[in-house]
């Protein structure tokens, strides 16, 4: 990831101490030989396999190394997980390559921002890269120096001028366009902590600035002070940096939409999403050796971090003119081979329904946490399907998919070519898709997201595993799930946990965003941010015993066991229809003045969502209650409604002026990547239209209105796709 508080993808060492789709093949299993059925609890036999010392052999193995996305560690963690997956009796495994536009530094001169008196002596120059701690692996000669990949350009970039811009979101930069100060030709210094960095870059870049130097602020990253960091303590040191794309896109760069297979025909670098200016990150014992150069005037209280000096704007620098800083930039992109290792394990009835699994296997640096600490759980997942498999002759009802994706780190790269490669296929046959990027990143709470059509099977089955702290089930707590309501209620409906909505944050964005299959993100989190990613880190500290692991890997297997194993799909159409008529109303008391003000109707909108919330009580007082579950057309009727449902809102043609996102109802924020909002083809158009009325903005009123009858078109074709005729 990727993550949702931007805090987990330091690429700091120490401290993160640091198709192959089988089609339609009818699989006899144990009826092959005639020999009976075993009498077995698949839910328990699963449960029981899964071993928390093998994920922390596991975890151990993958995070002895560096395996940066495209390097040739990489390519030897996705051979190890196809054997591994092959001795776990998977019934195919394949490496799947596409070459696409990844982007490095220079391993041996690293990127170099330097402060130039006004003779041209340096007065301040950064390292460039971190200084390696405690743990043995930290001091690995293959860790790359800091860089952010995609900065845009290489060379000297000079400037007479720093801009500091705090979160370096799009409010900072108005205010500091409200006084006076012009980052045109400037180089700005913005803090990690508010938003996705591609978002900062592309603010900075529109604004006119030459380069971008991102760094994490004590008040933020080292909240009790700074002779509290590691190895001491898990907050950051002073010259801790955390790495991350700037690419705003998400897969290859160069060949949008489509699949970046050998026959794939790549647009100009110049063309894609790519910033176009320098961008390097610094750790905070650099940043404020900068701030402390600064002029300009006081930067306002709450821009304040915790460093040393009053933090001032800029533009100048305090010691006088003809004071220069300056970027040595060698981040430069390449056209790179990246793997995804994919596992199947076939179905005995619906072999060709799929529910996919998945998570990404490149890190910035060790990744102990991000993401190794999902891979660890999903290779002890697969070994445990394989099993049971073996030993009591037993297959899941559908097909199984292992995903282990590369170059999620780029812009979730690897999983969106192979979507794209697969759109049809996925389309047609794929149940859901259940990912997990970081598995453990504290033992405080689940965390968790998904679509609405997840929430049944989520919870229902978070209800199945027994809590992994012994305190927590002291508290009256047996379950995860318990623990999970327990520390983060649903502010609308407090007996359930919040369930957020999916943003942008990792490899399930093109199975939703894109293709409209329902997907969870799932995680186990801490209560305050935590920052170092080895593997003493996790065994040692924060999840002794890897229970909180096992605990993870043990929901991610029954969730995938409930939608592989149950007859009739366990989809949630009743909580779809109360989320889509709970966002509605908030739509229409937030904007319905506005819109009726300018001859949009929010009419017809409401009257759709109505008809899905009548369509939905139907479908389950008539067919799901009267349905024969002996007759299997009957059946399978039924669940190809189910899946196909949420593929209703997928429009073809994607959001007004975002072609990359189709699904209607969810798509991440525009102007932040990580999160996601409801509506917000409709809603973005409404925020950027303002207070300004039709009359002052035909085309934009237009687009609003034309948008709101997509919208209630969908819904009311999800509606009808619930009914039997046409
Ligand atoms: C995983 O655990 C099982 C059961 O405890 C054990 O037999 C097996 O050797 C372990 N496998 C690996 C790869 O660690
Ligand atoms: C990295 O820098 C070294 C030293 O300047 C240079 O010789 C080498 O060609 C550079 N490598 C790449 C890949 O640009
Ligand atoms: C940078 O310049 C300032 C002002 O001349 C001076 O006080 C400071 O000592 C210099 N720092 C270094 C590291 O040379
Ligand atoms: C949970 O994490 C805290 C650090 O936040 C640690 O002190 C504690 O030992 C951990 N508990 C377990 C059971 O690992
Ligand atoms: C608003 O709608 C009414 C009725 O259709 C129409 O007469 C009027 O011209 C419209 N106003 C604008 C500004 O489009
Ligand atoms: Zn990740």
């Amino acid at each position: 990831m990727e993550t949702k508080n931007l805090v987990i993808s330091f690429a700091i060492l120490y401290v993160i101490t640091g198709v192959a789709i089988g089609v339609g093949l009818y699989y006899a299993g144990y009826n092959a030989d005639h020999s009976p059925a075993p009498k077995m609890d698949v839910f328990q036999q699963l449960q029981n396999e899964i071993s928390a010392d093998n994920i922390s052999a596991y975890l151990k193995h993958l995070s002895s190394v560096p395996h940066l996305a495209g390097t040739a560690q990489d390519y030897e963690q996705a051979v190890w997980l196809h054997d591994n997956f092959v001795q776990s009796g998977l019934d195919r495994v394949v490496i799947v390559p596409y070459q696409v536009l990844l982007s490095y530094p220079n391993m041996t001169q690293p990127n170099i921002v330097r402060l130039l008196d006004d003779k041209g002596v340096a007065n301040i120059t950064t390292s460039g890269k971190q200084t390696p701690i405690s743990q043995p692996e930290e001091f690995s000669e293959l860790a790359a120096p800091n860089f952010n990949a995609y900065s845009g350009r290489t060379g000297l970039i000079e400037s007479d001028g720093l801009v500091y811009a705090h979160y370096g979101q799009m409010e900072d930069f108005e205010y500091l366009e409200s006084q006076g100060i012009d980052v045109s030709g400037k180089i700005v210094l913005a803090r990690y902590g508010a938003s996705f960095r591609a978002n900062i870059v592309d603010l900075a870049q529109r604004k006119g600035a030459v380069g971008v130097l991102l760094y994490s602020d004590p008040k933020d990253f080292a909240k009790k002070g700074r002779n509290d960091i590691y190895p001491d303590s898990w907050w950051m040191p002073g010259m801790a940096v955390q790495s991350g794309t700037v690419y705003l896109g998400n897969g290859d760069p160069l060949t949008p939409f489509y699949p970046a297979v050998e026959s794939a025909y790549r647009i100009p670098e110049s063309e894609a999403l790519l910033p176009s200016i320098a961008v390097q990150p610094i750790g905070y014992d650099e940043a404020e050796l900068l701030l402390r150069a600064m002029g300009g005037p006081t930067a306002p209280e709450q821009w304040q971090g915790d460093l040393e000096p009053v933090y001032s704007l800029g533009p100048g620098f305090k010691y006088g003119d003809g004071w220069k800083l300056e970027m040595n930039m060698q981040t430069a992109n390449k056209l790179v081979t990246t793997y995804n290792t994919i596992g199947m394990l076939y179905g005995q009835e619906e072999p060709d329904r799929y529910v996919l699994v998945g998570n990404h296997r490149d890190a910035w640096t060790l990744g102990a946490l991000d993401p190794s600490s999902g891979t660890a759980c999903m290779l002890e997942m697969a070994r445990t399907f394989g099993k049971v498999k073996q030993d009591y002759n037993w297959r899941p009802r559908r097909s199984l998919i292992f995903c282990s994706w590369g170059a999620e780190e780029y812009g979730l790269i690897g999983s969106y070519e192979w979507v794209e490669e697969h759109a049809k296929v996925l389309s047609q046959r794929a149940v859901a898709y259940l990912n997990v990027d970081i598995a453990v990143e504290g033992n405080y709470s689940l965390w968790g997201s998904g679509a609405p059509l997840m929430n049944k099977v989520y919870l229902d089955s978070s209800k199945r595993i027994a809590n992994p702290s012994a305190d927590e089930v002291v508290q009256g707590r047996p379950t995860v799930y318990e623990t999970w309501v327990h520390r983060y209620p649903d502010a609308n409906h407090p007996a359930k946990p919040k369930v957020n909505i999916l943003g942008s944050g990792s490899d399930y964005t093109a199975f939703m965003h894109v293709l409209g299959v329902p997907a969870i993100d799932i995680r186990y989190t801490y209560e305050e941010h935590t920052l170092y990613e080895t593997h003493h880190l996790l065994a040692d500290i924060m999840d002794v015993g890897f229970l909180h692991h096992r605990a993870v890997t043990q929901l991610w297997a029954e969730v995938a066991r409930n939608l592989l194993e149950s007859v009739v799909l366990p989809l949630d159409l009743d909580w779809y229809a109360t989320y889509l008529a709970e966002q509605v109303a908030g739509i229409q008391s937030r904007y319905g003045a506005q819109l009726e003000a300018n001859n949009a109707t929010m009419n017809y909108f409401q009257l759709a969502v109505t008809h899905f919330g009548e369509a939905v009580r139907d479908y389950q007082t008539t067919t799901l209650a009267n349905l024969d579950t002996s007759d299997v057309l009957a059946v399978r009727r039924v669940n190809d409604q189910l899946m196909l449902l949420e593929r209703h809102f997928i429009d073809p043609h994607g959001l007004p002026n975002r072609p990359e996102f189709n699904h209607i109802v969810f798509a991440p924020s525009s102007s932040d990547g990580y999160s996601s909002s409801s509506f917000s083809g409709l809603t973005d158009l409404l925020e950027a239209v303002g207070d300004q009325t039709i009359v002052q903005k035909p085309a934009e009123w237009a687009l609003i209105q034309q948008h709101l009858s997509v919208i209630a078109f969908y819904i009311e074709a999800a509606a009808k796709s619930l009914s039997n005729h046409i």
